[in-house]
């Protein structure tokens, strides 16, 4: 028996060293080392995987290396340090909801690092702190914070999308005008760096980790936890639709003119947006108070546009969630199993001049509504003199855009799961050339919270960190000198 025994040990040593050494299997390497560390993972094939694999967006359907499913922040060590050591690039993934799949990397190959299972919230009711963890969705974070205290911070509408790539990287909602980005929320992080070691960060520890993060966290390292303060609830909301008839380019043009002016100065309480698709065009929002006030805080936007109000309608804090969460359930979690098919992109600009604003409506009218494509175009009231956005210093965080007015999004989608047509870019960027075409590099910027998958990675940093990049790439060399949590338009170090 003994010498049997013997040769059993040397033959599996033998194949462990083979096995290590060889460049084939990278996804063998890298889930013995997972498994040796006792990082729990998806199986290749299993229902799991096939959930965390699949991004909101369809048409960007990464293939991961391999998926760890951390449930403890020493999890997360771990499977940083597994890919660190194995030259394999690491991400984390939230709510899945980057427009780009940036979440499995945005590109093939990655390891994935699902947070979804992490996703504890807990208010301190007496200093109105929140402990977020970094794979809870928004709707969840928000149902809970209500739950716990009728508290809140300002965030986006969607429930399933993650606080994590929302937080980091700006998170723009219908509260925003009034409260401010979610960001602006952000007391502190715990983040695990790509050495694999945790650290907090605040106003006072490690500060440049934490300007960094409130921007472009996604290249800085994982959080597994976020520490926001909170706002109570008001008692009372409300949320409007207000349809504007444009029938031409002339009448067009005087009506984004108007919202832009109004724009400017309109109450802190009004948060609203002109969404703009080939068939009509509303002006939608949210009023801090209640419907009277609304309507006469409205009144002269109303007279000068010709909108007519469809809905304006009282509510409490979780019917206008309810409301602009499309009566999705709020409180998502795993499994989540919502999907689209598009193409998207962003603009953000101050307000726009006679000449950019027949160039957009000129476009707008004359190429685009022709194009019976699903698109639309959102233009959300970002900044303006009272915006809650333009408050804090423009340096006060990596986010490099509070100056601008208005923060576009364009979108253009099939139905779920159809082919993506190969001439399908073209509204969006067409739409985007006209607006910004001879405009100073300086007058305008993109957001990487919706991204372009189609530009390239300098002008990527260019478009979405504007003139916080050079500092964000030496921040970037000092905690991730390796790339270790490259994508393709991730902060690069320098
Ligand atoms: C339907 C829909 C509605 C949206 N509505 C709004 C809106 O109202 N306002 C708005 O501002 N934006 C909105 N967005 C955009 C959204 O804010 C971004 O897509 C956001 O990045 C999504 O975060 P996620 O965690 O869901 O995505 P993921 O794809 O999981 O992650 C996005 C990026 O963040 C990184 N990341 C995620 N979690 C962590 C973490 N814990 N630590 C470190 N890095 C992390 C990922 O690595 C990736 O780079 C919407 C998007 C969709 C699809
Ligand atoms: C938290 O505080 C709010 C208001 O201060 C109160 O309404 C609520 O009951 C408290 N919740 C808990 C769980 O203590
Ligand atoms: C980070 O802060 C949290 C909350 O204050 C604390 O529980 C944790 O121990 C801190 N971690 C580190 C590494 O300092
Ligand atoms: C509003 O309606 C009036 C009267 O029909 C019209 O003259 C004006 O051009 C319209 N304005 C807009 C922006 O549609
Ligand atoms: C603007 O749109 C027009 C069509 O209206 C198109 O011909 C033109 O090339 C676009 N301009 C730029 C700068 O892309
Ligand atoms: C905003 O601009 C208006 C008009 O110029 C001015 O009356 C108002 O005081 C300004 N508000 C703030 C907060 O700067
Ligand atoms: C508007 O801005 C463009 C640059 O986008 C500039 O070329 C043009 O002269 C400006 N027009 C007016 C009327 O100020
Ligand atoms: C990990 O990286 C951080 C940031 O660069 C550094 O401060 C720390 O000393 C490193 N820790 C180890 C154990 O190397």
């Amino acid at each position: 028996m003994l010498p049997f025994l013997a040769l059993a040990g040397l033959a599996a040593t033998t194949l462990a060293s083979i096995c290590q050494a060889s460049p084939l299997d990278k996804a063998e390497a890298l889930s013995d080392c997972l498994s040796k560390s006792g990082v729990p993972t998806d199986a290749l094939g299993s229902e799991d995987w096939k959930l965390d694999a699949s991004p909101y967006n369809l048409r960007l359907n990464f293939t991961p290396v391999g998926i760890a499913v951390p449930t403890t922040v020493k999890h997360i060590q771990d499977a940083v340090a597994c890919a660190a050591k194995l030259g394999v690039k690491a991400n984390a993934k939230c709510g899945g909801h980057s427009y780009a799949s940036f979440g499995l990397g945005g590109e093939d190959g990655h390891l994935t690092i699902e947070m979804d299972r992490m996703n504890k919230v807990i208010l301190n009711n007496a200093t109105g702190i929140a402990s977020v963890e970094g794979g809870s969705r928004l709707g969840h974070v928000a149902y809970e914070l209500y739950n716990q205290g009728k508290r809140a911070f300002s965030h986006g509408t969607c429930p399933g999308v993650g606080v994590g790539g929302h937080a980091l990287h700006g998170g723009f909602g219908m509260s925003s005008h009034t409260k401010g980005l979610a960001l602006d929320w952000m007391v502190g992080a715990t983040v695990v760096l790509a050495n694999s070691t945790v650290v907090n960060c605040s106003a006072t520890e490690n500060p440049d980790l934490f300007w960094a993060v409130r921007g472009a966290g996604s290249s800085m390292g994982v959080v597994s936890e976020f520490r926001f303060n909170t706002f109570v609830v008001p008692e009372k909301v409300t949320y409007f639709v207000a349809a504007v008839q444009w029938p031409t380019e002339e009448r067009a043009l005087v009506g984004v003119q108007a919202v832009q002016e109004y724009a400017e100065t309109m109450p802190v309480e009004l948060n609203m947006r002109l969404f703009i698709q080939s068939r009509f065009v509303n002006l939608e929002g949210m009023w801090y108070g209640d419907k009277a006030s609304l309507t006469a805080a409205l009144a002269p936007l109303v007279k000068k546009t010709n909108a007519t109000v469809q809905l304006s309608q009282e509510g409490g804090w979780l019917d206008q969630l309810k409301h602009f969460g499309n009566g999705v359930n709020l409180d998502q979690g795993h499994p989540y199993n919502y999907h689209e098919t598009f193409y998207s992109s962003s603009v953000y600009t101050k307000a726009l001049n006679e000449t950019q604003l027949k160039a957009f409506v000129s476009y707008w009218f004359k190429v685009a509504k022709k194009n019976k494509r699903d698109w639309y175009v959102q233009i959300d009231l970002h900044g303006g003199n009272t915006s809650a956005v333009t408050k804090p210093a423009v340096d006060s965080t990596s986010y490099a855009h509070r100056d601008y007015l208005l923060m576009y999004l364009f979108n253009d989608r099939v139905d779920k799961g159809v082919a993506f047509p190969a001439d399908g870019f073209g509204v969006t960027q067409n739409f985007i050339r006209n607006i910004t075409d001879g405009m100073g590099r300086s007058n305008w910027g993109q957001y990487i919270n919706y991204p372009d998958p189609n530009l390239d990675q300098a002008t990527a940093q260019t478009n979405y960190w504007g003139g916080h990049l050079s500092k964000l790439q030496k921040i970037k060399a000092s905690v991730d000198p390796e790339d270790v949590f490259h994508y393709p338009q991730g902060v690069v170090p320098v």
